[in-house]
C-alpha cells in the first residue's frame, strides 16, 4: 500500500505551523515573558530556539522524511533497540491530547457563555465555581461538571473529523484553521492599540530587565517553552514528516515552521500586553502582577479585561474562537501521531477507525479532568509530562540520531535533499548541545522537586506524576531487557 502524502508543500508547511502554534503561545509565552523579566526573556527564548529548538525541530523531520514512518517505525529503523523511545515519545503526546482537549472545552464553554458575558461580576469567581466547580482540593474528586464533559465530547468530534482521512482532511483544515486565529489575532491588537493604557502594557513587556538573566529558573523556562509551543519530542513533527516524500526540502521547511511560530508568539505578547494595560489602567492594578497570573491569564484575566471594553460579549467570542481555532491543529496533530503508529504495522486498517478509536480513547482518559478536581490533576500531569517524560524523549531523540545512527549522516542526507547547506554545527548540537543542556535542566528540576514537593501537592497526588514518568522511562528501557530472539536456525537436512 502506498504511503499517504500530503497535497503540497506548503499544506505540509501548515501542518508543521498548526501543530506549533497554539494555545502555547497565547497564554504561556506572554506569561513567561511577563513573569521573566519582559524584553530581556526574549534573550534565552532566542537562544533555546537557535541552540535547541531549530536543531531538534530538524532532526525530527530528517528522521520521520528518510525513514518514512511514524515514531515508533523510525526510530525501529534507526535502531531496533529504539523503538521503545518512539512509544514513549507518543505515549506523552496521548497523555497531553488528553488534557488539551479539556482545556479546548473550557474555551468552548465560554464561547458560549460570550454574548452574556457571564463573568462580567468577577472573572475568577467565574472560573473556579461556576465553569469548574472546582473541589477543596486533589483527593475531593467530585462528580463529573456536565457542560464541561459535553463540551469536551464536542471538540472530539471536531478533532475526529479533521483527522479521520488522515493527510487528506488534515490538510484540508489547515488551510484555514492556521491563517484564522492570525485574522482573530490581528483584529484583537487593532482594538487593543485603540485603548488607553496599551502602551504601558507594551512598555512592560519589551523593557528588558537584565537582572532576570542570571536566574538559572529563567533559562529552564525558555528551554521548556521553545519545546512545548515547537511539538518537539512527541513524535507530531516526525510523524507530519514522514508523510512528505523522501526527496523534499528539509532546511527551508525547517526554518519557515520555526520563525513562524516564534514570530506568532510575539505577536501575540503585544495583543495580551496591550489588552493587560488597559485593564491596569482601568482597575489600578500593576500590570507586571496581571501578566504574572500563570495559567490563569487565559480564562480569569483576559476575560475580565474583555469585559471591561466596549461590545465586550463580540470581543470575548472572537477571542475564544481563536482560542479554539489556535488548538484545534495542535490537537489533532498529536492524534495523528497515535494513528501513524498503527497503520504503519496494519497498513490495511481503516483511517477511519482508527481515528474513531483513538479519539474515543482520548475522550475518556479526558473524563477526569472534568471533574471538580480536574484542575489539580491537570496541573500535576502537565508538570510531570512537560518537565521529565518530554525532556527524557528529547534527550533520548538527540543520542539516538546523533550517536546511534550518526549525525554526520543524517545530516548529509539533510544536504542533498535541501537547497540551503546546513553545517557541522548542526552536528555538534545534536550531538552534545541538546543532551548536555536538557540534561542539566532535567536535574535541576528534579532538585527543585525533591526539595519542595511540587505547588504542596500530598505525595500520594504527585506520586501518579512519578508514576508517568517512570513508565515513560520503563517503556524506553524494555527492548534493552528483553534478550533478543536467537536467530533462525536452518533445520538439519536428513540425509
Ligand atoms: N505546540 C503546541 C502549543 O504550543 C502544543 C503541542 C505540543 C502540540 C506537542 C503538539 C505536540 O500549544
Amino acid at each position: 500500500m502506498s504511503r499517504q502524502r500530503w497535497s503540497s508543500k506548503t499544506v505540509f508547511v501548515l501542518a508543521a505551523i498548526g501543530s506549533a502554534v497554539g494555545l502555547g503561545n497565547i497564554w504561556r509565552f506572554p506569561y513567561l515573558a511577563g513573569k521573566y523579566g519582559g524584553g530581556a526573556f526574549l534573550i534565552p527564548y532566542l537562544i533555546a530556539l537557535l541552540a535547541v529548538g531549530f536543531p531538534l525541530l530538524m532532526l525530527e523531520f530528517a528522521i520521520g522524511q528518510k525513514m518514512q514512518q511514524g515514531a515508533v517505525g523510525a526510530f525501529k529503523r534507526l535502531h531496533p533497540k529504539f523503538q521503545g523511545f518512539g512509544m514513549a515519545a507518543v505515549l506523552s503526546g496521548f497523555i497531553i491530547i488528553a488534557y488539551y482537549a479539556v482545556v479546548m472545552a473550557w474555551a468552548l464553554v465560554y464561547l458560549f457563555a460570550s454574548f452574556r458575558v457571564s463573568w462580567a461580576d468577577s472573572a475568577e469567581q467565574y472560573f473556579f465555581d461556576s465553569v469548574l466547580h472546582i473541589s477543596e482540593g486533589v483527593g475531593h474528586l467530585g462528580g463529573v461538571n456536565l457542560p464541561i464533559l459535553l463540551a469536551l465530547i464536542a471538540v472530539w468530534i471536531l478533532i475526529y473529523f479533521c483527522v479521520w482521512r488522515g493527510t487528506q482532511s488534515e490538510g484540508s483544515v489547515v488551510v484555514y484553521s492556521v491563517p484564522l486565529p492570525v485574522i482573530l489575532l490581528s483584529v484583537l491588537l487593532l482594538r487593543a492599540i485603540t485603548l488607553p493604557g496599551c502602551l504601558d502594557g507594551w512598555q512592560l513587556y519589551l523593557k528588558p530587565s537584565w537582572r532576570v538573566l542570571a536566574d538559572p529558573e529563567v533559562w529552564s523556562a525558555a528551554f521548556s517553552q521553545i519545546f512545548f509551543t515547537l511539538s518537539l519530542a512527541f513524535g507530531t513533527m516526525l510523524t507530519y514528516a514522514s508523510y512528505k516524500s523522501p526527496d523534499d526540502d528539509i532546511v527551508s521547511d525547517t526554518w519557515v515552521t520555526a520563525l513562524t511560530n516564534s514570530a506568532i508568539s510575539i505577536f501575540s505578547g503585544f495583543v495580551v500586553f496591550g489588552v493587560l494595560g488597559y485593564m491596569a489602567s482601568q482597575t489600578a492594578t500593576p500590570i507586571a502582577e496581571l501578566a504574572a497570573s500563570g495559567p490563569g491569564l487565559a480564562f480569569v484575566i483576559f476575560p475580565q479585561a474583555l469585559s471591561l471594553m466596549p461590545l465586550p460579549g463580540l470581543f470575548s467570542a472572537l477571542f475564544f474562537l481563536m482560542l479554539i481555532s489556535l488548538g484545534i491543529d495542535s490537537a489533532f496533530s498529536l492524534v495523528e501521531a497515535v494513528n501513524t503508529v498503527f497503520l504503519d504495522r496494519k497498513p490495511h486498517w481503516k483511517i477511519e477507525q482508527v481515528s474513531f478509536w483513538v479519539c474515543l480513547t482520548g475522550l475518556l482518559a479526558g473524563i477526569v479532568y472534568t471533574t471538580q478536581a480536574g484542575l489539580y490533576y491537570l496541573d500535576i500531569v502537565d508538570h510531570f509530562v512537560t518537565h521529565y517524560s518530554i525532556m527524557l524523549a528529547a534527550i533520548a531523540q538527540a543520542i539516538l540520531g546523533g550517536w546511534v545512527y550518526g549525525a554526520e549522516s543524517l545530516r548529509r542526507y539533510i544536504n542533498a535533499v535541501s537547497n540551503w547547506q546546513i553545517g557541522a554545527w548542526w552536528s555538534v548540537s545534536v550531538k552534545y548541545v541538546i543532551p548536555v543542556s536538557l540534561a542539566v535542566l532535567l536535574f535541576a528540576q528534579l532538585s527543585t522537586d525533591l526539595r519542595s514537593p511540587y505547588e504542596g501537592y500530598p505525595s500520594w497526588a504527585l506520586g501518579i506524576g512519578w508514576a508517568l514518568v517512570l513508565m515513560s522511562g520503563g517503556i524506553m528501557a524494555a527492548p534493552f531487557c528483553i534478550p533478543a530472539r536467537p536467530a533462525h536456525q536452518p533445520q538439519k537436512n536428513r540425509s
